[in-house]
């Protein structure tokens, strides 16, 4: 394998050398079968750390410098990163990795053998047994980390993944390659994040490796202040992009059930129950056919040029209600036996009747109506 190591540099004079050093160094334990080189990435660091990659450069034949003009964030510089190990180095893996100190090189032999053993994607992790985290770590530090991660790997629904912001990690390109980099949320810390997640759902391998991350000795963290707000801007733009098709189901079975209810208490009084709850029913059917055709599964949406098809897909979509009509209207009936009639009654056991349809609508939408 083909394995880039890219560090991302801003303003690290006094820890660049002693980093490229250390890896050098565990480059010796490596199977000689694997090619490994150094990608640094420096954002024109006005403190000269470009100057010091250089004469490693010319010291060790396996270090490689990519200037950037302005500092655009983290994730742009590792995402040129990438893209410069892809196409010019042609990687088979790329790790990335940070300058200061933090990420112990020791690391990176028994991670490649993970990925030599069949992983996708290796992560350095503090939080799986093993792993731990800066003891001198300021408390406010550590609970961010925390904090964090705990977030994204509930809003996620990736609770099998303990560190999903770590910066030491090694991905196969064959799985970079698939993803569409140059538009990820964010181009600072929080690209993390997103690129970890979207791996995971192409359904690339994920391994923890237990690290133990170190305090940086020398300079300062860069360490965005908005960094928070950035990334739970990305979990939640990842949760909505991903959940649209069934928060679109929901908005709509809302607007149903207003329609359903309006219907109903329009009826119930001059007509009979069980007529006024089924035609409330088909109201509301047809409301939820409209809006989920022109908006919820627009891309698959029946056309009005189609009369044929828009029909059918009209009647299958009735005769699959007919599941939680049946719900509905048991629900109405044995409750009014149990409750008696009146204005509150009713239409509790109406919504009762709704939600408990729910979950069977959206199935039949998915597996049937609506199927591709
Ligand atoms: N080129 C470039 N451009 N490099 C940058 C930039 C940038 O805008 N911002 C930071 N870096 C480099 C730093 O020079 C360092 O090599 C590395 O990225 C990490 O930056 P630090 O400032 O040391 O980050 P940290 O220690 O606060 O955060 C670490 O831990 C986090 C998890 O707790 C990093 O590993 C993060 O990636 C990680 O999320
Ligand atoms: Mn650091």
């Amino acid at each position: 394998m083909k394995v880039i190591i890219c560090i991302p540099t801003y303003n690290e004079k006094d820890n660049i050398a002693s980093t490229i050093d250390g890896l050098e160094e565990s480059f010796k334990k490596i199977p000689p079968r694997h090619q490994l080189q150094i990608l640094v990435i420096d954002d024109h660091s006005p403190d000269g750390t470009a100057a010091i990659v250089s004469e490693k450069k010319a010291q060790y034949g396996n270090v490689v410098l990519l200037p950037n003009k302005e500092k655009k964030g983290l994730g742009a510089a590792y995402i040129k990163a990438f893209k410069y190990a892809m196409e010019k180095l042609s990687a088979d893996v790329v790790f990335e990795y940070d300058a200061d100190g933090s990420h112990q090189p020791q690391y990176i032999p028994g991670m490649i053998k993970v990925l030599d053993e069949g992983a996708d994607v290796v992560i350095g992790s503090r939080y799986v047994q093993g792993g731990s985290m800066p003891a001198d770590w300021g408390l406010h530090r550590k609970f961010l980390s925390y904090f964090g991660n705990f977030i994204a790997r509930f809003v996620l629904f990736t609770p099998q993944y303990k560190d999903m912001t770590t910066g030491y990690r090694g991905t196969k390109t064959k799985w970079l390659k698939q993803l569409d980099l140059d538009n990820l949320f964010s181009k600072q810390f929080a690209y993390k994040i997103q690129l970890y997640y979207e791996l995971h759902r192409l359904g690339a391998k994920i391994v923890e490796y237990p690290i133990t991350f170190i305090d940086r000795s020398q300079g300062k963290s860069k360490f965005p202040r908005n960094n928070i707000i950035d990334s739970l801007k990305v979990v939640f733009k990842l949760r909505l992009r991903d959940s649209q098709k069934l928060i679109k189901v929901m908005v709509v079975g809302g607007i149903g059930t207003l329609v359903q209810l309006l219907f109903f208490n329009l009826l119930r009084l001059k007509i009979s129950l069980s007529l006024s709850q089924n035609l409330a029913i088909e109201m509301a059917v047809i409301s939820n056919f409209i809006l989920n055709n022109i908006w919820t599964f627009k891309e698959d949406k029946f056309n009005l040029k189609e009369i044929k098809k828009l029909l059918v897909g009209f009647i299958k979509f009735n005769i699959l209600s007919l599941g939680s009509i049946i719900i509905q209207n048991l629900v109405l009936l044995l409750g009014i036996k149990l409750l008696g009639r009146s204005f509150l009654a009713e239409n509790g056991l109406v919504l009762t009747g709704i939600l408990l349809g729910l979950i069977w609508n959206y199935l039949m939408y998915t597996r049937v109506v609506w199927k591709k």
